[in-house]
């Protein structure tokens, strides 16, 4: 025999109030799946998986941090060899890249909101995806919605080892 629940509109069922629950379930999960979907997919666009991101230098290879001091061991971090290459280096939030041989180097901390870790870079341009502004190689504006650039740091290489300084 079902139990009945009192309700505003008179008496629901068992039966009714479990359908209803998984219903509710159901919409919930869609709208949520959705959602986390949506988000796993953005987290695809901003190419997480080229391996530029360093997230501790303290245990990367061939990085080292010292106050304003980055020290790239070339030999090591090998994708800075050949123009195209580079590195967000996210505990000294600092963004570093070869183009056409020359180093540059800059804060990853975004003029716009101050995102730091989502960084891309494809001809010589720093792509923030957090909200698509585009920096040149000197940290200049090319699109919105940043309106101030970059602050660029030195960047020097002796021997095999870049040197940045903040
Ligand atoms: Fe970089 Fe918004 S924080 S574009």
């Amino acid at each position: 025999m079902e139990k009945s629940i009192p309700t505003t509109s008179g008496k629901l069922t068992d039966s009714r109030r479990k359908f209803i629950e998984k219903a509710g379930l159901a919409a919930v999960m869609g709208t949520f799946g959705v959602a986390f979907f949506t988000s796993c997919s953005s987290t695809d666009d901003a190419d997480p998986g080229n391996g530029n991101n360093t997230g501790n230098p303290g245990q990367s290879g061939g990085i080292t941090v010292s106050g304003n001091t980055i020290r790239i061991d070339l030999t090591i971090q090998t994708r800075l060899a050949s123009s195209g290459g580079w590195l967000l280096i996210q505990d000294a939030r600092a963004l570093v890249a070869n183009i056409n041989g020359s180093y540059v180097a800059m804060t990853s901390v975004c003029t716009h909101s101050g995102c730091s870790d989502s960084w891309s870079f494809a001809n010589s341009r720093f792509t923030c995806t957090c909200h698509g502004s585009v920096f040149d190689s000197a940290g200049k504006v090319l699109q919105g919605p940043a309106n101030a650039p970059l602050a660029l740091f030195t960047a020097s290489v002796n021997g095999t080892t870049l040197t940045v300084t903040k």
